[in-house]
């Protein structure tokens, strides 16, 4: 048997993880997280469940009896935190790790241990350790008893939605393994998470140093009648509901070996499934009747959460990867906005409005957090307001999707009601989610289909509409060569408009400043205009600074494809300094504008833009002739 400590970021989590649990599908297993502070012997008690349960390396164990002494902390015995602080070491110098996972096994269970790293950034490591966690182990000191952590450990822990705590008073050896100490701080641990919805809380006295109830019950704690940790973990049905609640299994793959066959595989996230059940594929709403449950080792009577197999349905339902099938009479919710509580993870700070990635298990969709309802303070639970997120802010959060997903509540499945939000542009996980509520019809606000479409309205202009998005640093020309193109456009008998920064923000946006979070919202506005404009069917100039791609980003999105065209107007910071046409870069240098673009906060250019226009090569009205050639090019103009 061995222990391997497999050290990884989320985005590898998943495929480790899946590994595991295809070796071990006859076992069950628990997953659960340590938290607690490095004092309060977290890595000890991981260190000491691995070695009495002889589950560390040969090679890891010579090192650590050879450390031990080296070090002596602690007499003639082994230091366990050695251990696990050794495998610290090697997280230390690597990759960005977010959690170490342990894995280990006993004859009744298989476990995985998410090991999140104490100090520093409590709240983003606990958040990746606890994404799928059952249970966890909350550790105090029996010499400090619940602290301000513990609370706050507590509460992260029941809204990542686990639901069964283990509070490990550790160290009892050190209070002479006194039970009126034991009770004082059970006491006061029940107290203090009574509001915080767990399922079961099971507090036992140990000592993880010398071994005391952590795999055995101690005779050191005659009065303790409980479990030790490791049979209560070994015992606990820690998602004894999963299986009695509706049934429903998110698509991973279609499964079409020939044209005989065709087959939905997944992952049964919650209930029970058996041939005959009648059941609905949640957006399409199309339902049919369960035909098979195809498994490798032959079909299945009846199968639950937590199994993977094959449906074959009796019905040809147009059903693909990210669907969710779910018994019929109890649907799925679909819909494109929700209420969650997120946490953000991310050095750079949540601004609503900016469009990120939201990927709930299979399925990933583009969306944005309209608005911040409460930022929760961690140590006192309460609510406050808040306009932007900042790494490790707890907050609950509306959601706008660009298209509707199934989806549940968190604490009915974790699955479908778990998300992750991606940096569209860095790839990186910026937060995680939990779906508070997801109502069908969120909204009374329904879309108005128009008798005369967008299509209509601009072949009687002879035209494609589209939106030339100007994006450029102040001065560099944008509103110059805006001013000529609209010119030279209108001269060809093309109907225009120009939404011009400077102009937009004397009106429609008057309220807002150069704060990052204005400019999301300023690029956000400008790009709906814009887009009501195309749907009149002109061609726009937008000509905004602009200066972050992932809200040029967003503003694409709002487009139909071909219709949207990032015209980036390349001119130097020293070249604009140079012109300074409205004094505003003196001005700015001299500490009297704040946030002034590519003074005092940031320009990020585009990548990759339709059109890259250099003002230095070449004058305004050469420059916004080629933009006239582009259009035609691509027939927007004939
Ligand atoms: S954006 O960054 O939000 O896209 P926008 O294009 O609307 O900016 O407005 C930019 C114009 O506002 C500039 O051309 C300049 O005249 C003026 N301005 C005033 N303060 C600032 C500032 N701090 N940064 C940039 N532009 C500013």
């Amino acid at each position: 048997m061995s222990a391997p400590a497999v050290t990884t970021s989320l985005s590898n989590t998943a495929s480790a993880l899946e590994e595991f649990l295809a070796r071990q599908e006859r076992i069950g297993l628990l997953r659960f997280l340590t938290c607690g502070s490095v004092d309060d012997g977290k890595s000890t008690l991981i260190g000491r469940l691995l070695y009495d349960t002889k589950l560390i390396f040969d090679d890891q164990l010579a090192t650590l009896e050879r450390d031990s002494v080296k070090h002596g902390t602690v007499g003639d015995d082994i230091d366990f935190a050695l251990l696990v602080d050794g495998l610290e070491a090697e997280r230390e110098q690597g990759i960005t790790i977010d959690v170490a996972y342990r894995f280990f096994t006993t004859d009744k269970r298989r476990f995985i241990v998410a090991d999140t790293p104490g100090h520093e950034q409590y709240t983003r490591n606990m958040a990746t350790g606890a994404s799928n966690a059952d249970l966890a182990i909350v550790l105090v000191d029996a010499r400090q008893g619940v602290l301000t952590q513990t609370r706050r450990h507590s509460f992260i822990v029941s809204l990542l939605g686990i639901r069964h705590i283990v509070l490990a008073v550790n160290k009892i050896d050190l209070v002479g393994f006194s039970e009126a100490r034991f009770n004082e701080i059970r006491e006061e641990y029940l107290n203090a998470v009574k509001d915080l919805g767990f399922k079961s809380l099971t507090v036992i006295p140990m000592s993880a140093r010398y071994g005391d109830n952590v795999i055995t019950t101690s005779e050191r704690t005659a009065w303790y009648q409980g479990p030790s940790l490791l049979s209560h973990l070994e015992t606990i049905d820690a998602d004894a509901d999963a299986a009695v609640r509706p049934f429903r299994m998110p698509v991973q793959w279609v499964n079409r070996p020939n044209l005989d066959f065709r087959g939905y595989s997944g992952t049964i996230a919650s209930g029970t499934v058996k041939p005959g059940d009648r059941v609905t594929v949640a957006a399409s709403g199309r339902s049919s009747t369960v035909a098979r449950i195809v498994t490798m080792d032959g079909d299945m009577e009846r199968a639950s959460a937590g199994s993977a197999v094959t449906l074959t349905l009796d019905d040809q339902v147009d059903i693909s990867r990210g669907d969710v099938i779910g018994v019929s009479g109890a649907p799925v919710v679909v819909t494109d906005s929700f209420d969650a509580q997120v946490v953000w993870l991310s050095e750079h700070k949540l601004f609503p409005g900016r469009s990120y990635i939201f990927k709930m298990g299979t399925r990933s969709v583009s969306g944005s957090i309209t608005k911040i309802r409460h930022r929760i303070d961690i140590n006192t639970f309460e609510q406050g307001s808040a306009e932007t997120l900042d790494v490790n802010d707890v907050a609950g959060v509306s959601v706008s999707l660009v298209a509707p997903i199934a989806m549940e509540r968190f604490t009915e499945d974790h699955d479908l009601g778990g998300f992750i939000i991606i940096d569209r542009l860095t790839n990186h996980t910026v937060g995680v989610g939990m779906v508070e509520s997801a109502s069908q019809a969120p909204t009374n606000i329904v879309w108005h289909e128009m008798g005369v479409d967008k299509d209509a309205r601009a072949a009687l202009k002879g035209q494609r509409p589209a939106t030339l998005w100007f994006t450029g640093l102040s001065g560099s020309g944008k509103s110059t060569i805006a001013n000529i193109l609209d010119r030279k456009l209108h001269a060809l008998g093309r109907h225009t408009f120009i939404l011009d920064g400077d102009n937009v923000r004397h009106g429609l946006n008057r309220d807002l400043g150069f704060s990052e979070a204005d400019r999301v919202e300023n690029i956000r506005r400008a790009a709906e205009a814009a887009r009501l404009m195309v749907d009149a069917g002109l061609i726009v100039i937008v000509s905004f600074i602009s200066p972050y791609r992932s809200d040029r980003e967003a503003a694409r999105e709002r487009f139909e494809a071909g219709e949207f065209l990032e015209v980036f107007i390349d001119t130097s910071i020293d070249e604009c300094r140079r012109r300074d046409p409205k004094g505003l870069y003196a001005r700015a240098d001299q500490g009297l504008i704040r946030n002034f673009t590519g003074v005092s906060a940031p320009y990020e250019a585009p990548l990759a833009p339709e059109l890259r226009l250099t003002t230095t090569e070449a004058e305004a009205e050469e420059l916004a002739e080629r933009v006239v050639e582009e259009l035609r090019r691509r027939a927007i103009i004939t």
